[in-house]
């Protein structure tokens, strides 16, 4: 962009993505905004990007005082959207336990969503067992610290393939998994546990939504993408191949152009 400053007699280029589309990326569980690091260098010429660390999370303190809850964590963004003066509507991404509160925040405050991304996620609830695994895991985290929680999980994050190819990768995964603390990932465990049914509310989301999905998923199934695709009244879906969860790292390329495309249209507006 350039500005004509009259005032010293030449034109000044500058750059200023204020312009461009406010992104709000949730990241998953148990990781934090530097997950989406190739969006956000990657799409920064049409995406303003917002990338928090949840509670506990990343570079943000954990609390004790108050129970983890997928509201609260949307309460959180919408607290980070407010300081920021971003008062207008923006675009809500999250991946995985990011989708949850992305639900969540569309719930809260839906006047404040000019667009849905769902990455790797699902609106249907925790099952019983569901619950009673993420009890077990809080409880290892609270006395043992997260290394055995984050062991547990790490093998199943990545498609097959990207642990054949990509060690650098899984590295980078397990260094910032271990860098949750116990006291987020204890929390965000319980959130996740206690998190609403989604799926009576996505009718009533009629925010243009694009939901992506890795075709090799190994924690949720492609079939909850489609399933959401179905019931939201205004939604695209991009399945991924050679992708697992973490599929906007695995395959950040077809990413960003699936985001890339969906954002194009707040342009033509
Ligand atoms: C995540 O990646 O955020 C979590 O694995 C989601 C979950 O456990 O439900």
């Amino acid at each position: 962009m350039t500005a004509d400053n009259e005032d010293a007699g030449f034109i000044m280029a500058y750059e200023d993505s204020a312009d461009r589309v406010p992104v709000l990326w949730i990241h998953g569980f148990p990781l934090n905004n530097t997950m989406w690091d190739p969006q956000i260098t990657g799409l920064a010429d049409v995406a303003r990007s917002i990338a928090p660390d949840l509670r506990g999370h990343g570079l943000s303190e954990p609390t004790l005082a108050t129970p983890y809850t997928v509201g609260l964590f949307a309460e959180d963004c919408l607290r980070l959207l407010d300081y920021l003066d971003a008062e207008g509507p923006v675009v809500v991404a999250g991946l995985s336990m990011g989708g949850y509160v992305a639900l969540e925040f569309c719930r809260r405050a839906p006047e404040r969503v000019l667009g849905l991304i769902l990455a790797a996620t699902k609106a249907t609830p925790d099952s019983d067992a569901a619950k009673k695994a993420r009890d077990e895991s809080a409880d290892v985290a609270e006395n043992e610290g997260v290394q055995q929680v984050v062991e547990g999980l790490l093998g199943k994050m990545l498609a097959p393939r990207t642990y054949r190819d990509d060690p650098e990768l899984v590295e980078y995964l397990h260094s910032m998994m271990m860098g949750t603390t116990p006291e987020g990932m204890v929390g965000a465990l319980k959130a996740m546990r206690d998190r609403p049914d989604s799926t009576v509310d996505l009718p009533e989301f009629e925010m243009p939504a694009l939901v992506i999905h890795g075709q090799d998923d190994q924690l949720i199934p492609t079939s909850e993408a489609k399933a959401m695709v179905l019931a939201l009244p205004s939604a695209e879906l991009v399945l991924v191949p050679n992708a697992g969860h973490m599929v906007n790292l695995e395959q950040s390329e077809i990413f960003n152009e699936a985001v890339r495309s969906f954002l194009e249209k707040f342009y033509e507006e």
